[in-house]
């Protein structure tokens, strides 16, 4: 059911063109290490295995000394081979050992990174197609598909190598501040001063960070569409009929720069941050030997090797801090990333199954009905509706007809059947159930669609037809071929059936994309039928051909075919004429000519020229 209070998926795209923030997403650290938690067994033994390995690495030093103590230069005089093979040999197993446990390591990262990363992919992925038809017809494909990948794929460096970059310098970094403090506490707290400042610095430079990031996404999500757009059959043959295409690269070229000059800024902003941490940690050591000085002076007992070992460790400080001062760095950016694709993720879809919603009722199957339907579509104006007051009922197996001009509505009622969009007001009843009241998988299994424009797959024509019935036999792919009247023609390809369509079907005359189409629907054999101007892309020959085809299809199913042509709807049942978003005359073909009026004129207009030539 429609229900107030929801997340609007509505202008926020345009929304966001404006401001390109990062959306705020509440929760959003736990939400992210949510992702982790099914992997939390390998995240322990990386920690592990880091552990390990900053322990090993730790030992090889240890017996250098003792090789020069013990094997080279023993007490005895005489290097002592036996001992020296030993160290010798427990330093390359060491080094072996710990060769071995990165490379485990950066598997077990790698792994959970990209396990991390394709099961977001799958969410965002089920959940878009989960989104009602609306959000499709308002955003731009490109921008949809580049929050999949460009995305979801821009926080996966981070997954890889963020976990052991993080336990790796943190040992490193505490292993040397102990080491500081067990040298000179004094020394360590002025070493240590002025990080907490660095820690500020640094979630300043994060945010701002994140926003470039979020608009180098926005940005990216542009490109992706123009490329979407421009570069498709349509796209591509639209650009040139209108010699358009310096004027498409200009587009390009402008978004282009647009990205080079984020990227350069997303690289550059903490460039400087780093530089003064790089400089501050270095003169450090400088700034010991004065406090050293002050220490002395203070008759604190402070030896020169003291200093010497303290400035050391302190420098061994620099790389590790800086380490993971980046990654918590690319950690703001990637919750920029991650913002985006929550975003997405809790976008709530306007249809959804209501937690009474049961299956169609089977005894019922066939009866269509409107009880008064207001319709307005989700961005229209609500004082204009596209449907006014449309009411009709259909029992099982007739065969209804809906005629009008362009812009009437004809193929909003097509949408509002198999609930692609939802009544505004009043209700749409299929098997005498309210369509909001019906599992919305149950009631698509019940209706067949051939839209308006007929969309095939970059596959084989035997793989669209069975896109309707994947088990369906050859038998029957030629029995529903035959029925549409284009087995003859598909048989005429040199692949048959095996013949692959090219992007969208280009590949395809119209009139061939529109058989195929209804011959896939007639694989699915669905109760009730939707034919959107089905013929309306046949010559008048195979048009008739095919309507037989499609009046043996009707026969036993409900149908509600959509028709420009009047001649193809004279048989059928009630024919209903909409002007305005209104049913305005309805009846069969007779009654309407009798009643002499809008019917009667359409059906004068279409069928002038043939009267005049005929007489
Ligand atoms: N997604 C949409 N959002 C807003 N308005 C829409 C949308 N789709 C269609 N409309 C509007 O709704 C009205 C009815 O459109 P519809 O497609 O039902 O007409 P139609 O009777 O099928 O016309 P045609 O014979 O040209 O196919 C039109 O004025 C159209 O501009
Ligand atoms: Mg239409």
């Amino acid at each position: 059911m429609r229900g107030g209070g929801r997340i609007s998926s509505g202008d926020f795209e345009a929304q966001k063109a404006a401001n390109a923030e990062a959306p705020r997403i509440p929760h959003l650290l736990k939400r992210i290490s949510g992702l982790f938690v099914p992997h939390r067994n390998a995240i322990i033994l990386t920690v592990v295995l880091v552990l390990i390995g900053a322990a090993i690495s730790v030992v090889p030093p240890l017996l250098t000394q003792k090789a020069f103590d013990l094997g080279l230069f023993p007490k005895s005089g005489r290097p002592d081979l036996p001992v020296l093979y030993g160290l010798v040999g427990a330093m390359v197993a060491l080094w072996i050992a710990s060769a071995g446990v990165g490379v485990w390591q950066t598997y077990l990262t790698a792994t959970v990174g990209n396990k991390v990363m394709g099961s977001m992919r799958m969410r965002l992925f089920g959940h878009l197609q989960r989104m009602e038809l609306a959000f499709f017809t308002r955003t731009k494909t490109g921008i949809i598909q580049s929050r999949l990948q460009n995305d979801v794929g821009g926080v996966a460096s981070v997954l890889n190598n963020t976990i052991s970059s993080v336990l790796g310098n943190t040992v490193t970094v505490i292993a040397a501040v102990v080491a500081m403090l067990l040298l000179s506490w004094q020394m360590t707290l002025v070493a240590v001063v002025l990080l907490p400042l660095l820690v500020i610095a640094q979630r300043r430079v994060g945010q701002v960070r994140a926003r470039i990031a979020a608009q180098t996404q926005e940005s990216l999500s542009d490109m992706t569409a123009i490329t979407q757009e421009a570069l498709s059959v349509s796209g591509i043959l639209l650009a040139k009929s209108f010699n358009q295409q310096r004027s498409e690269t200009q587009r390009y070229g402008a978004e282009n720069r647009n990205q080079i000059r984020l990227q350069v800024r997303q690289q550059m902003s903490g460039q400087w941050f780093f530089a003064i941490v790089q400089i501050f940690l270095s003169i450090i050591p400088a700034i010991i030997y004065v406090v050293a000085a002050y220490l002395i002076i203070g008759r604190v007992p402070i030896t020169a090797g003291t200093i010497v070992a303290f400035t050391t460790v302190q420098s061994r400080l620099l790389f590790p801090t800086v380490g993971l001062l980046r990654v918590v760095l690319d950690l703001q950016t990637s919750g920029a990333l991650f913002a985006r694709i929550f975003e997405y993720l809790d976008l709530k879809p306007a249809i959804t199954d209501s937690p009474t919603a049961r299956p169609v009722d089977e005894s019922r199957v066939g009866h269509v009905a409107f009880d008064d339907v207001t319709f307005t579509y989700p961005d229209g104006e609500p004082d204009k509706p596209t449907l006014r007051g449309v009411s009709f009922e259909l029992q099982p197996g007739q065969f209804a007809a809906f005629v009008g001009p362009s812009g009437a509505g004809k193929t909003t009622v097509s949408y509002l059947v198999p609930r692609l969009y939802e009544a505004t007001e009043g209700s749409v009843r299929f098997a005498g159930q309210d369509v909001r009241d019906i599992v919305h998988e149950d009631l698509m299994r019940h209706v067949g669609i051939v839209s308006q424009e007929t969309y095939l797959f970059h596959a084989t024509i035997g793989d669209n037809l069975r896109y309707a019935k994947p088990d369906a036999t050859d038998e029957e792919l030629e029995r529903a071929a035959r029925a549409a009247n284009i087995h003859e023609t598909i048989a005429s390809f040199p692949d048959g059936y095996d013949t692959v369509v090219g992007e969208r079907g280009y590949r395809l005359s119209g009139g061939e994309k529109q058989r195929i189409a209804i011959a896939r629907v007639l694989l699915k054999d669905p109760p009730v039928l939707v034919l959107d101007e089905a013929t309306s892309a046949l010559d008048s020959i195979s048009e008739r051909v095919v309507q037989t085809a499609l009046d043996n299809a009707a026969a036993g199913r409900t149908t509600i075919s959509i028709a420009h042509r009047l001649s193809t709807i004279r048989d059928a049942d009630v024919i209903f004429v909409l002007e305005h978003g209104r049913i305005v005359e309805q009846g069969s073909h007779d009654e309407l000519l009798a009643h002499d009026g809008t019917y009667a004129m359409l059906h004068r207009q279409q069928n002038a020229p043939a009267d005049a030539l005929g007489s």
